[in-house]
């Protein structure tokens, strides 16, 4: 089937490559020329593991093409996917000027039968919005509106889209269903719910709320170990084991961060007061995340024992996570800047986020950026780990002991084997344990 997927950002350009790996021929839409010239000679603007090679199979098939000419995207497709940005507004509330933009361009251009999808992250009733939209535009359109949320989480988008838990559909016509169902027909039936488009809008919120909640309760029973004895580790893998909670998403650490769940947590609360609901829960869980990025700076500050004014800290880690460049409301990044603020010297590495780190951070003159882990470490007085890079659990702690003067590791992520670390010769700090 040929799809138009208007927007090249991160589940714009991940989602119209997998549906081109999929089979169907997918065209791909984005105003910004430089962006589309660079995806034509197969340069990807985002970093995501093996998307490039994945692009690279599926234009050798020819199943894929980049235009900024929508009105020729839109010829002969019949379901166009609009996957651009929902910036935060002031309030808030989700922006949702590019979504009907889009929408208004939709209706401009087509002029057969249309299954107008929205995969951006927009708030309930946005479908009926659109529907508006383009039935006053263009009243002799046949087209029908679809939900289709994503749930690709960065680092991992491409196994996330080909082996999805599930796949929701909110679709409410049933020419439009039949679309969809081949679309998406090599999954099974069993991953795929059909829903109300307004539940679907729902579902992607109430999704990143519950797992952002899930990790502000982790962080807090990590807490709640520290003081009391307890460990956290053992805690988690004590409640994962119940499959009504699940294993996943129970790592503590400097809080959640990311272009997702900061946003969407405010998003769901702006809907909920518009339509007069207190989501009191939800308010909690952004305090608590705030407050943690300010406590786990404290946990650095103290590891000084109070004198903390020039130390030096090798800061491993910036992005909000690992497996991607991505620093947007990065934990990592906050605690860089407390600490900058406080005058303390960080000599920061990440595998893949310092040239983002370098911009966000651009007014701090005593931040040193490392493209090695270990040169971060030589002449820090403490190292810190604040990003889960899977190759930080594999530092050489005997290496770095020996080339550094630092004598403790507060490691944010709980990912240094604490005994590895008191064998090396090191103080360690982790999260939740004794
Ligand atoms: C999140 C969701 O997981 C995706 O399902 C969703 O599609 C996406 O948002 C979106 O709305 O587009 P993402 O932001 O890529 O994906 O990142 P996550 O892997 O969910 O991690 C979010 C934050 O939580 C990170 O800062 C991470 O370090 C933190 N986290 C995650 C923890 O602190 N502990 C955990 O156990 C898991």
């Amino acid at each position: 089937m040929k799809i138009t997927v208007i927007g090249t950002g991160y589940v714009g350009l991940v989602s119209g490559i997998c549906f081109a790996k999929l089979g169907h021929q997918v065209v791909c839409v984005d105003k910004d020329y430089s962006k589309i010239n660079g995806l034509k000679q197969e340069i990807i603007p985002i970093f995501e593991p093996n998307l490039k090679e994945l692009l690279l199979s599926v234009k050798s098939d020819k199943k894929i093409s980049f235009t900024t000419d929508l009105n020729q995207a839109l010829q002969g497709s019949q379901a166009v996917f609009i996957a651009v940005g929902t910036p935060q507004g002031e309030d808030g509330s989700a922006d949702l000027s590019y979504v009907l933009g889009a929408a208004q361009e939709i209706a401009q251009y087509s002029q057969s039968f249309k299954v107008i999808v929205t995969k951006s992250t927009v708030p309930a009733n946005t479908g009926a919005k659109i529907r508006e939209i383009v039935a006053k535009i263009n009243p002799q359109l046949d087209f029908a509106i679809v939900s289709n949320p994503e749930f690709l989480r960065e680092g991992s988008a491409i196994e996330d889209f080909m082996n999805p838990d599930r796949v929701i559909i909110g679709v409410e016509d049933e020419k439009a269903k039949k679309i969809m169902a081949e679309i998406y027909q090599d999954f099974a039936d069993n991953k795929i719910l059909y829903t109300d488009i307004i539940t679907a809008e729902l579902i992607k919120y109430a999704s990143n709320s519950f797992l952002a909640t899930k990790i502000s309760f982790i962080n807090e029973m990590a807490d709640l170990c520290e003081k009391t004895g307890g460990d956290i580790k053992l805690l988690s893998s004590g409640l994962g084991l119940d499959s009504r909670i699940g294993n996943k998403f129970l790592n503590p650490g400097p809080g959640f961060g990311g272009s997702c769940f900061p946003k969407d947590i405010l998003a769901i609360l702006n809907i909920a007061s518009e339509n007069g609901v207190k989501l009191s829960l939800i308010d909690a869980v952004i305090k608590s995340n705030k407050l943690r990025q300010e406590k786990m700076t404290a946990r650095i500050l103290n590891a000084f024992d109070g004198v903390y004014k020039n130390k030096k800290i090798a800061l491993l880690g910036l992005a909000f996570k690992g497996n991607t460049d991505d620093i947007r409301y990065s934990p990592a990044i906050k605690i860089a800047s407390n600490l900058a603020k406080k005058s303390l010297q960080i000599f920061a590495h990440d595998p893949e986020a310092i040239a983002n780190a370098k911009k966000e951070l651009a007014q701090f003159n005593n931040i040193r950026y490392f493209d090695n882990a270990y040169e971060a470490t030589e002449d820090a007085d403490l190292i810190v780990i604040a990003t889960e890079w899977k190759n930080f659990s594999e530092l050489d702690l005997i290496k770095i002991k020996t080339i550094s003067k630092a004598k403790k590791i507060v490691d944010l992520r709980n990912i240094i084997d604490a005994t590895a670390a008191r064998m090396a010769g090191f103080e360690y700090i982790g999260i939740g344990q004794k």
